[in-house]
């Protein structure tokens, strides 16, 4: 089965305010809305599943069923994870508990506060985690990035021709991802960034899925602003 998993277990603590980012409104909608509707008009996602923090489970299944469809059996919305690997795990977990964790399961992971994902990429992670185990969606990295070992000085700078800046969807076997993860030592898990990393560490291929620039990350106050001018323009295409 393929799933999609909503990752919207975080705060926002770089965002500030009074609730995590994903549930901001932004135009008519919160954030977390608009990407699930992206990941419901995609066939393939057989079904989805939305983490949060566990105070925000019966908002966020209220919001599935005001914006989206009432009684969806589609979604599940569950508690997620103290790093945002667990909340992969978590989620995992749940498809374990429903005893539909097997060769074939994939998951299609991706950042709730990612509300510009295309059907495109989402349908293109699904194919290239069937094929490879695993797979990450960037874009070719457009400034030139500098390596610094002491945050002082520059150690290296790097052929950006080789650089991508990762975004999501980041696409996986469910249970090879498990696997690897629990076989990490505390060290390994400390120094992960992604969950694209727990394959690398384990020397596995990863593959790469064309993003696009627009696939942006709300993080800051200035990126609600980009993200408001981009809903209005998909609205008037
Ligand atoms: N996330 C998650 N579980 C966590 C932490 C993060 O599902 N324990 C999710 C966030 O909700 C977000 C995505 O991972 O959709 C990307 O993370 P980031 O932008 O860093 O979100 P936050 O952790 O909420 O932000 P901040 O780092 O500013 O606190």
């Amino acid at each position: 089965m393929v799933y999609g998993v909503i990752l919207a277990g975080g705060i926002g603590s770089r965002m500030g305010g009074d609730k995590p980012k994903q549930y901001l409104t932004v135009k008519e909608k919160p954030i977390i809305i608009y990407t699930i509707e992206k990941f419901f008009a995609v066939p393939d996602i057989e079904k989805i599943i939305v983490l949060c923090p566990k105070q925000w489970v019966e908002h966020t299944k209220n919001l599935i069923e005001k914006h989206i469809a009432p009684a969806q059996p589609r979604v599940a919305v569950i508690e997620g994870g103290e790093t945002r690997n667990e909340t992969i795990m978590n989620a995992i977990k749940f498809i374990e508990d429903e005893g539909c964790l097997d060769d074939e399961t994939i998951i299609v992971t991706h950042d709730s506060v990612r509300p510009f994902v295309t059907n495109r990429i989402i349908t293109e992670n699904i194919e290239y985690a069937k094929k490879f185990g695993a797979c990450d969606t960037v874009v070719p990295a457009t400034d030139t990035i500098v390596e610094s070992d002491d945050n002082v000085v520059i150690s290296s700078i790097p052929d950006r021709s080789k650089m991508y800046q990762g975004q999501t969807p980041q696409s996986f076997n469910a249970l090879k991802l498990k696997k690897m993860y629990y076989a990490l030592s505390d060290e390994e898990k400390n120094i992960l960034t992604d969950a694209a990393k727990i394959f690398i560490i384990k020397g596995e291929r990863v593959a790469l899925v064309q993003g696009e620039t627009y696939n942006m990350k709300i993080t800051y106050p200035y990126d609600l602003r980009v993200a408001k001018s981009l809903l209005e323009e998909e609205e008037n295409d």
